[in-house]
């Protein structure tokens, strides 16, 4: 697993690197842009457009919707990817903090119209991501919802023939989304493929009408 340090390593040549990726339709990254721009659309089709952003990198996706007058939170661990992602939106309150650990003090005080989070996620256990979202879930505003692009699979029998033909450049340490079973601790969550390897999930959060507690539903 890379660690924050990791990252800063690779921070300078991370767009390129994830680009060639894409174009190329191979592991790990096939599918990357077409999920960012469903994300960019589908975050910019609500009225309100308050944003967080965990694990945003250099920023690729975030400082397009800072470019469409977002507001836009956020919160990495390594200092080069957040020092690359400020020069794209200078406004945006980027925080630096591990979120094994869960969100900074700061961005737990505020509600978002979109929680975001693009192929950093899988850097958890499940037991981690199920808590970590559940943490997350609270934090939106009526009618928000939380997107998650990553490497990720219907069944975990998709998951190990994917590892299988991809052989040698499966990374171990990476521990991807399986769609049934992230389904069994969010029954509504949606899960579209976007690619081989990829994956969106979209979660909810909505009023039920006539309770005075909020529901969790896809969208
Ligand atoms: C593969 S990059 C994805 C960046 C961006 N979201 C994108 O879609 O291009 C993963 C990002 O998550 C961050 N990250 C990974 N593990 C983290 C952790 N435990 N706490 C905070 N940030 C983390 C890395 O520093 C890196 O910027």
């Amino acid at each position: 697993m890379l660690s924050d340090r990791g990252f800063d390593l690779w921070a300078d040549g991370y767009d390129r690197s994830v680009g060639l990726s894409d174009e190329d339709g191979t592991y790990p990254f096939a599918g990357y842009r077409q999920i960012l721009n469903e994300i960019y659309n589908r975050v910019l089709m609500g009225k309100r457009k308050t944003v967080l952003d965990i694990g945003f990198g250099t920023g690729t996706l975030t400082a397009r919707l800072y470019g469409q007058g977002c507001s836009v939170w956020g919160q990495d661990f390594s200092e080069r990817m957040i020092e690359l992602a400020k020069k794209k939106m200078s406004g945006a309150r980027l925080y630096q903090g591990d979120f094994s650990k869960g969100l900074v003090e700061e961005l737990r005080q505020n509600k978002y119209d979109a929680i975001i989070a693009t192929y950093s996620l899988h850097h958890l256990t499940d037991s981690c991501k199920v808590s970590f979202l559940k943490e997350l879930l609270p934090l939106l505003d009526e009618g928000g919802r939380i997107f998650i692009g990553d490497v990720a699979f219907e069944t975990r029998a998709e998951l190990e023939r994917s590892r299988e033909l991809i052989g040698g450049e499966w990374d171990e340490e990476e521990i991807y989304f399986v769609a049934d079973e992230m389904k069994k601790e969010f029954p509504q969550m949606r899960f579209e493929r976007f690619s081989f390897c990829s994956g969106l999930f979209t979660l909810k959060k909505q009023r039920m009408p006539g309770s005075a507690r909020s529901s969790y539903v896809e969208h």
